[in-house]
Formats: structure tokens, C-alpha cells, sequence
């Protein structure tokens, strides 16, 4: 299998590991097929995301993803961070093998589930925003 320089930077290398105490948003996603697991850490100010941290524990790809999504929603409305794909991270990755696009849809749910976490802390039913959220998506492992 053959990665890019940019993943085995972002795997070698992770941005914004950790966890943030007294987060505002959290989400947690985990793919049942592979059983690798992802959390992530928002704080929001204003809406704004000000600060992000990532926990993975599964693949060097789920690694990868998850570090370069940190890096782009880091410092970005609601809206916009919302509006990252899947397809964009691995853009910004210059490219994932077949075998591992479903690790950047687990870095993208894991973003929607804690923005989902902090309109429901909030009192503000996440669905409009949020859409449905593939929190265990079992589908995505067969390539
Ligand atoms: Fe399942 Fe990478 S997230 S193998």
C-alpha cells in the first residue's frame, strides 16, 4: 500500500493529539468492521472553533485523517467545519488508497458528532445542522 508523503507526515507526525478538559463538544465514533475508534475534542467560542485535540486508536490512515481534519476546521465557524468531507481530507492528503477512504469518513463523523454534542449541551436539537450521523458505519470497511 502505498501513502503519500503528506500521510505519513500527519501519521508520523500527528497535529493537535490529545484531549481537551472541559471541552464544549465531544464526539466519539468508532467503525465496528475494523474496530478502530475515534474522539474528538471541540472548544467553541462565538461558534468559532478555537481550539481542537483528537484521540485515535485504530489505523496509521484514521491517524492521518484525523490530525489533517483537526488542522482544517481548527480557528472556523460552525458552518463552515460542518462543511468538511471526507473528500477534502483526502484531497488535502494528496490521496488515501482505496482500502482506507473509510478512515477519513470516520475523521468527518467524528467532527459532525462533537459539533452535534455541543448544540445538544447547548439545548439546540443537532439535526438541521447536523444531518444524520453514520456513528457506526459497517459498510464502509468492505473495500
Ligand atoms: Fe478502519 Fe482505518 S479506520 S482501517
Amino acid at each position: 500500500m502505498i501513502y503519500s508523503e503528506k500521510v505519513m507526515d500527519h501519521f508520523a507526525n500527528p497535529r493537535n493529539i490529545g484531549e481537551i478538559e472541559n471541552a464544549d463538544g465531544v464526539g466519539e465514533v468508532g467503525n465496528a468492521k475494523c474496530g478502530d475508534i475515534m474522539k474528538m475534542y471541540l472548544k467553541i467560542d462565538g461558534g468559532v472553533i478555537t481550539d481542537v485535540k483528537f484521540k485515535t486508536f485504530g489505523c496509521g490512515a484514521a491517524i492521518a485523517t484525523s490530525s489533517i481534519a483537526t488542522e482544517m476546521i481548527k480557528g472556523k465557524p460552525l458552518d463552515e467545519a460542518l462543511k468538511l468531507t471526507n473528500k477534502a481530507v483526502i484531497e488535502a492528503l494528496d490521496g488515501l488508497p482505496p482500502a482506507k477512504i473509510h478512515c477519513s469518513v470516520l475523521a468527518e463523523q467524528a467532527i459532525k458528532s462533537a459539533i452535534a454534542d455541543y448544540y445538544t449541551r447547548q439545548g439546540v436539537d443537532p439535526t438541521p445542522f447536523v444531518g444524520k450521523l453514520e456513528d457506526h458505519c459497517d459498510t464502509c470497511c468492505e473495500v
